[in-house]
């Protein structure tokens, strides 16, 4: 026998210490698992390991019985940015259009329609949807507006697949990513007012523009309870979502709210507007200054060497990561590729990059200016 056992053996002093330090690492293995800081350390691994997916939403309806498809350049833009910032796996455009009608749209359309139906058909999934007409507890509340059948229709979609849903008035400005990874189910923005209220929107969350995964806890929540809770105010679905929104916040994991800069810096409001869209006189803003380092300040200081040099009128993005663009249907004849690329409006700078990589693709001529439109197909 070797002599060390032996000692071990014959000391009850050394087999106490050695009691003492199986009880302590026994102790501290329990102290590490149970800590509130291993546990929160385990659900946001879990987190980690599932992202919101990078599957993107749109919905486009008809108006009326007679409706066409018939898509503006900044329809096109918005899907061309989400395949160029978000890579996404799918971009799901759901609609009650049939496949007649598109088929239609993609031979006589518009030189845009044509453009959105032709440049990515693998991407683009054209989900036929049923449209609800009614809604209410009592099924007795007619849906009129176009954009709340929407606001019904996007919520039961994107609550199947999860993703980032979109109007077609955003546009994304860059990648998503820090967000679908940010270790929330939902991440919702708010916005500003609308045109005609008294500050009932001022502050809700913008529901043109959020990211969800499948069946969290908030798209079960709408979709059970927005058909009930309908009542055809014009704020009610906003107020209704932005409440259920800031209950879910002290459940861990479950909403992350950005604020008015991040989806929908700009609103409804005519000065705010005008200020968006409206090209303006004089010297253009100067293209960005560019680095290719990944060292947070060099960005930084290149970011800040491009805002010296601003022109007066010019709005700072930097924190926008998907614009909704209130205005951009009164507007189409000032988002067109030139004027986009002549960087004399604000919108038109945010967008610039987007339009630019059309360019170099030759997606576009870059001297479109909205009087191509019926040249299209005919
Ligand atoms: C598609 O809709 C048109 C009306 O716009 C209708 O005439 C046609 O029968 C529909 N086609 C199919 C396959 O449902
Ligand atoms: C539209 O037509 C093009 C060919 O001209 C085709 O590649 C594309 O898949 C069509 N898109 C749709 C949505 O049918
Ligand atoms: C919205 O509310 C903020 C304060 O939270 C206020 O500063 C702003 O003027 C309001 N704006 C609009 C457009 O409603
Ligand atoms: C960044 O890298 C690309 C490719 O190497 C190069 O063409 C470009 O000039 C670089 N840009 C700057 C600002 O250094």
């Amino acid at each position: 026998m070797p002599l060390g056992t032996e000692r071990i053996r014959s000391s009850p002093r050394i087999g106490l210490y050695i009691r003492i330090a199986i009880a302590v690492v026994i102790l501290l293995t329990v102290v590490v698992v149970l800590h509130p800081l291993a546990a929160a350390q385990e659900v946001y691994a879990k987190y980690q390991s599932s992202p919101i997916p990078s599957i993107v939403h749109y919905v486009y309806i008809k108006r009326d019985a007679n409706s066409v498809i018939d898509f503006p350049f900044a329809y096109f833009l918005t899907l061309y940015a989400s395949a160029m910032y978000l890579k996404p796996e799918k971009i799901y455009i759901h609609t009650d259009y049939n496949e007649t009608e598109i088929a239609n749209a993609n031979k006589t359309g518009s030189i845009w329609t044509k453009k959105v139906m032709s440049t990515f058909p693998d991407l683009i999934e054209w989900n036929q949807v049923f449209v609800p007409q009614w809604a209410g507890a009592n099924e007795n509340m007619k849906i009129d507006a176009i954009q709340h059948k929407s606001d019904f229709i996007r919520w039961n979609e994107i609550a199947k697949t999860g993703g980032i849903y979109m109007d077609f008035d955003v546009v994304p400005l860059k990648s998503l990513d820090p967000l679908l990874n940010a270790g929330f189910d939902f991440v919702g923005g708010r916005q500003y007012g609308g045109k005609d209220e008294g500050g009932q929107i001022n502050g809700t969350i913008n529901n043109g523009a959020f990211l969800t995964k499948a069946n969290s806890a908030m798209a079960r929540i709408i979709v059970r309870e927005q058909t009930m809770g309908f009542d055809g105010r014009w704020e009610s679905n906003l107020q209704f979502m932005t409440q259920v929104a800031e209950r879910l916040v002290s459940i861990p994991n479950q909403v992350l709210i950005l604020d008015r800069q991040a989806f929908a810096p700009t609103h409804w409001f005519e000065d705010s507007k005008s200020a968006l869209f409206n090209p303006n006189e004089g010297r253009p803003s100067p293209e960005p200054l560019r680095t290719n380092s990944t060292d947070p300040l060099d960005i930084y200081d290149t970011m800040i060497r491009t805002r010296l040099a601003r022109q007066e009128w010019e709005m700072d993005f930097s924190s926008t990561y998907m614009l909704h663009a209130f205005g951009q249907g009164q507007n189409n004849h000032n988002i067109t590729p030139k004027k986009i690329l002549s960087r004399t409006s604000n919108y038109g700078i945010a967008t610039w990059e987007i339009v630019k990589k059309m360019l170099s693709e030759g997606l576009v001529t870059g001297n479109e200016d909205g009087d191509e439109k019926k040249s299209g197909g005919h």
